[in-house]
């Protein structure tokens, strides 16, 4: 019989584990669950007899796939993909998928969690300032960039969006502004949020010479991955910029070089953007779907690799 393992270092809220063992063992399939495995060499093992895993930000590399002798598809409950060796699977007739959109809710909730604790000072008693009349740039328009919006314009803030894939006239129907050039979102908006995905082309790509285009208080809002960061360029800006604040859902690699900036920064000690019940629930169950569906009808809707 066909194993479904749900492994997950960061885990799920227990009713999306509920939820996903409903869908396997439903639809005839054996279900196990690896949470908080401390040491790559656990992953290793508990892929030995998988027919289908499930995991979130866990690395599938060559190595696990290798390991997995059984394997026929891998999901990511979530969007970004990067934490999965495509070209592994491939080589070995794996497929690789995703759960866009499941989650971005819940990522766009906590960009505004952590823009508000940042333009009220962590609420440490001074006078802050509102975002109801500032703009903000959304860098890239996919699943999470259209909740920003919404939420943005439900603050009252001036929307605006860079994003050469999707088409000016949807961003516009959204009541959101299309801009032509990264330049120019970065130059126009004091908030900027994230939503890139990380890529051999948009490694590093987020410097110094963007940056710095910025207008005053510039509050730059990372939800998308630390890898998109030049981590050593934000550092030259926060100390040429006393209005410059950085905001991440995970800490940067140099997070120690942050010291001499207090107030001006904030990182998640863990990714947290997509870690609520409803995220987990809604991501884990679709993954788990997207397996039965796979293994039984040879959907593959969802499938990111070749
Ligand atoms: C995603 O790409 O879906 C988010 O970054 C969530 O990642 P997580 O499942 O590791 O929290």
């Amino acid at each position: 019989m066909s194993k479904v393992l749900v492994a997950t270092e960061k885990p799920f809220a227990k009713a999306a584990v509920d939820q996903i063992k409903a869908v396997v063992t439903k639809a005839g399939f054996d279900f196990a669950l690896l949470e908080k495995y401390t040491d790559k060499s656990e992953l290793l093992e508990a892929v030995k007899d998988a027919s289908a895993l499930i995991v979130r930000s866990d690395k599938v590399t060559a190595e696990v796939i290798e390991a997995a002798k059984e394997l026929k598809i891998v999901v990511r409950a979530g969007a970004g993909y990067d934490n999965l060796d495509l070209e592994a699977c491939t080589s070995k007739g794996i497929v690789a998928m995703n759960t866009p959109g499941q989650n971005s809710n819940a990522v766009a909730e906590l960009a505004f969690g952590m823009m508000i604790s940042m333009a009220r000072n962590a609420y440490n008693g001074t006078a802050g300032t509102e975002l109801r009349g500032k703009k903000i740039g959304i860098h890239a328009y996919g699943n999470v960039g259209l909740y920003v919006a919404k939420i943005a314009q439900g603050i009252g803030m001036e929307v605006y969006a860079f994003d050469p894939f999707v088409d000016a006239e949807k961003i516009k129907a959204d009541g959101v502004t299309p801009l032509a050039s990264v330049e120019e979102l970065y130059a126009t908006c004091q908030y900027v949020s994230l939503h890139i995905p990380a890529t051999p082309q948009t490694k590093e790509s987020i410097n110094y010479d963007l940056l710095r285009k910025m207008p005053k208080n510039a509050v730059l809002v990372n939800t998308a991955r630390k890898e998109v960061i030049h981590e050593a360029d934000i550092i030259k800006l926060m100390n040429e910029r006393a209005d410059f604040a950085y905001i991440s859902d995970i800490a940067p690699d140099n997070k120690d070089a942050y010291t001499p900036f207090e107030g001006r920064y904030f990182f998640t000690p863990k990714k947290m953007g997509a870690q609520t019940a409803e995220a987990n629930i809604n991501a884990g169950v679709a993954a788990a779907e997207q397996i039965v569906d796979y293994i039984k009808n040879g959907n593959t809707t969802y499938k990111v690799n070749k």
